[in-house]
């Protein structure tokens, strides 16, 4: 194998790969998928947790160095324990974080800190039960707030939280997410409502922007500081917090000011498909090559070709946008 580092037509180093582990998830986000649920990939066609780890090796001996673990929700596959602590030897794999709706995370923080994860994000778009059940169609608010206690414990931190913001629906909530950093070591992070394959369809004017919240939030709780190390690797959200606040506050605004400049990260679905891009449902396909018997020169030639087809940016606001055709439950955010 040759090491050069994985460093795309833009000059973009790719250091961070996210997985999907499956497309099955305990909840049914109305903005993720439909009430009865999506057509599931047969099993047969769904990654063994050996062909995760496989491309994963070859991805680090390559410069990856972040991996995250998404699904559907991660943790409703069998095995997860064991795979995250397989993840965790592979030299070179420095941050290993895991993205959960937190329903089972109550029971699960303990042992995911343990086989070596090193944090969570958590989804939650409200605190209201009644208004958690209506965005979810589950009655599971307590076990996610009871999961965040348990992962804040676990020391699986920074512990963030994730609000995907939608006009009319939940954004009355936002003050009292923000407050939540004032009192906890939480990393709140607002999540601007992006267009994606759902029943419900999205309206640009259900979308409240970075600028809009953050306006919001300091004309009622005062002004934000900004966190200096925000740019760069750090990840889409741009950085905040409150002077003398435990936690921190987060904008990820890919409507109103997309990251993509700094984009760093592949994705790999559950089956099998190396995405280039959130928005682009040009993919590449590694399964066969897994199932073949091709050796690992091959795996690395497929990561290559996926590294060199990301695309400079999506197209959101463009004309030419049309929506993918993959729902988020199967690309894992
Ligand atoms: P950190 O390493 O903790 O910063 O993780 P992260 O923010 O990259 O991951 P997470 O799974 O928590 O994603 C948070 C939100 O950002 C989700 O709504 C994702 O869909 C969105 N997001 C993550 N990566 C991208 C991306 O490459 N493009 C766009 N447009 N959105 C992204
Ligand atoms: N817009 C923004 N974020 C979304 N997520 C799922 N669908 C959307 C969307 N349409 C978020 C989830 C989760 C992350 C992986 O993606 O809430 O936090
Ligand atoms: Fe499940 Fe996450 Fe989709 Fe909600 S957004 S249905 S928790 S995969």
């Amino acid at each position: 194998m040759t090491m050069t580092k994985l460093v795309d037509s833009y000059e973009r180093k790719i250091d961070y790969l996210r997985i999907s582990v499956t497309d099955r998830c305990n909840l049914r986000c109305v903005y993720c998928m439909p009430p009865e649920g999506i057509d599931l990939t047969e099993a047969g066609n769904i990654l063994r947790y050996e062909e995760f780890h496989r491309i994963a090796r070859i991805a680090a001996a390559h410069g990856v160095s972040k991996i995250r673990i998404t699904g559907g929700e991660p943790l409703v596959r069998k095995g997860i324990i064991e795979f995250l602590a397989s993840l965790a030897e592979i030299p070179g794999i420095e941050d290993l974080s895991l993205t959960t709706n937190g329903v089972l995370l109550k029971d699960y923080a303990q042992r995911l800190k343990d086989a070596g994860l090193k944090r969570v994000n958590v989804s939650l778009d409200s605190l209201q039960r009644e208004r958690f059940q209506k965005m979810t169609r589950g009655d599971n608010l307590q076990d996610v707030l009871d999961g965040l206690d348990e992962a804040e414990k676990a020391g699986l931190t920074p512990v963030k939280i994730n609000m995907v913001v939608i006009k009319g629906f939940n954004d009355d909530e936002v003050l009292d997410f923000a407050l939540m950093s004032k009192t906890k070591p939480y990393h709140i992070r607002f999540i601007e409502y992006m267009p994606f394959n759902t029943q419900e369809g999205w309206q640009r004017d259900k979308c409240l922007t970075m600028k809009e919240l953050k306006s919001i939030i300091e004309d009622r709780l005062g002004p934000l500081e900004p966190i200096k190390d925000s740019k760069g690797g750090a990840g889409p959200a741009r950085r905040y917090r409150w002077k003398d606040a435990p936690g921190e506050i987060g904008f990820i605004s890919p409507v109103s000011e997309d990251f993509c400049g700094s984009c760093n990260r592949l994705r790999l679905t559950s089956d099998g498909k190396l995405r280039v891009c959130l928005f682009s449902d040009s993919e590449i396909d590694i399964r066969k090559a897994l199932r073949d018997g091709s050796n690992d020169e091959e795996i690395e030639r497929l990561l290559f070709k996926a590294v060199a087809e990301k695309p400079e940016r999506h197209h959101i606001n463009e004309n030419i946008f049309k929506k993918c055709s993959r729902t988020m439950s199967l690309i894992g955010g």
